[in-house]
Formats: structure tokens, C-alpha cells, sequence
């Protein structure tokens, strides 16, 4: 038996609508360069993975500006939705990929992540059944809204978690997931409507996803000014 080895699989074909810009939000720059590289340069220079695969749109116009990387590689496969471009990186790389290799999806809206809180997601779940997921806690208290801007009831908060990437699962059980599982928005959802459980690694907030126009100041605070914090 091989051992199971760690491999990054990164869904950067979205457009990023929320962000407004007529460039996709993922080469936006930040401290001087597109978020992309940030992520790609964080699993890049990470000893513990065997490989990282980007996933881009197959009409994508800015991916060959960026530098090569050691071992990484651009999958020009994206889909229609994030589910499709990770299950289509997934099928791409089945032909070099054991099943029970162990994939980190990550957002490339996701710069803030750190070798650190890659360490600590694969140190939780290397030895899992299941695979696991950073994620939050969440702090504040969480209304349930009527609909028409009004709240309705507060939710009890004390289980509730804000998800995260990586998300990590191995190779075969998550890519039967993807293909079973609809309208799943993460790699957990898909796993959790097969009946499993992952687990559950306390992340931190500077891994937030940049969505809108001001996440960019903050996501660029965190690169410039607060590299050492995880
Ligand atoms: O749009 P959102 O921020 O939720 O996207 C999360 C991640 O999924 C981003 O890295 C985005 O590029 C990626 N994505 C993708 N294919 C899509 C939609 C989103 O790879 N069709």
C-alpha cells in the first residue's frame, strides 16, 4: 500500500460578480500581486504537498501573466460553478492521483491562508476516515430573516460554524460525492449529504473569502503587515 500523499487542487474560475470589476476578482492585486499568486505561492512553497493543480476557465486571459510555479499546474477545466470546476480538476487528475491521496481544495479567494494553518488542517486530519475542513465558530448572534428585511428569530449559535477552505477528503470518495450530491457549495456539504461527518479545525478570520470591493484593504492588511499571525 502507498502512502496517501497531499495534494492541492485550487477552483480559480470564478468571474467574482460580487467584486464588481471586470477582471475576476482572483487576479485582483494585492501588496503587489494577483491574490492567484498569493495562494498558489502559499502551497508552492509548502513542503508537505506533492503538487498543487489551479483550476481556470478554459477562456481564461490572465493565468499565463502569472510566473510558473514548481510543481504546479494550470488545468484550464473550469465549470459553470465552483462544484463543476472542482469535480472537472478532480477527473483531470485522476490518471496521476491514488484514491486515497488526500486533496486540499482551497479558494482563490483565499490569500490570507498560512503554512500554519495548513500544518494544523493536515496534522487534525491525516489520520480521519473522513477528511475535515477549517472553519470558525461563529461569534456574533445570527438572526433568521423574514424574507423582507425584518428579523424573524435568533438562531442558537453555540453549534454553528462559519466553513472554510482547505477542505480536505481523499481523492475518490470526494469526487463520487461531487458527482452524486447537487447544488453542493462546498466540498463538506457533499460529503455530509453521503452520511459522513468531517471534521471540524478551528481556522482563523484572516483566511476569510474576499467577496466585495473593501474585503480587498483588509485581505491586503493581513499579507503586508501581519504575516506572522495564523
Ligand atoms: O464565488 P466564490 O467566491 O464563492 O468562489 C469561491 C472559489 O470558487 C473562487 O476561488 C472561485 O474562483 C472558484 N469558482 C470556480 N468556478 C466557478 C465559480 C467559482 O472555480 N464556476
Amino acid at each position: 500500500m502507498t502512502v496517501p500523499r497531499y495534494i492541492a487542487l485550487i477552483p480559480a474560475a470564478g468571474v467574482g460578480e460580487r467584486m464588481g470589476t471586470s477582471m475576476p476578482k482572483q487576479y485582483a492585486l494585492l501588496a503587489g500581486k494577483p491574490m492567484l499568486q498569493h495562494v498558489m505561492e502559499t502551497f508552492a512553497h509548502s513542503t508537505l504537498l506533492s503538487h498543487t493543480y489551479v483550476v481556470v476557465s478554459p477562456n481564461d486571459a490572465y493565468i499565463s501573466d502569472l510566473p510558473v510555479l514548481a510543481g504546479t499546474t494550470i488545468l484550464k477545466c473550469g465549470g459553470a460553478t465552483r462544484q463543476a470546476s472542482v469535480t472537472n480538476g478532480l477527473l483531470a487528475i485522476s490518471q496521476d492521483t491514488e484514491e486515497d491521496d488526500w486533496i486540499l481544495v482551497h479558494d482563490a479567494a483565499r490569500p490570507g491562508l498560512t503554512h500554519d494553518l495548513l500544518e494544523k488542517l493536515i496534522a487534525f486530519v491525516k489520520d480521519d476516515a473522513v477528511g475535515g475542513l477549517l472553519a470558525l465558530p461563529v461569534v456574533d448572534t445570527i438572526k433568521r430573516s423574514d424574507g423582507h428585511g425584518r428579523a424573524e428569530m435568533t438562531v442558537e449559535r453555540s453549534a454553528l460554524w462559519s466553513a472554510q477552505t482547505p477542505q480536505m477528503f481523499r481523492h475518490a470518495q470526494l469526487l463520487q460525492a461531487l458527482q452524486q450530491v447537487q447544488q453542493a457549495t462546498d466540498e463538506a456539504s457533499a460529503i455530509e449529504a453521503m452520511g459522513h461527518r468531517p471534521k471540524l479545525v478551528e481556522g482563523s478570520a484572516r483566511n476569510f473569502k474576499v467577496t466585495l470591493p473593501q474585503d480587498l484593504l483588509l485581505a491586503e492588511l493581513y499579507l503586508k503587515d501581519f504575516q506572522g499571525m495564523s
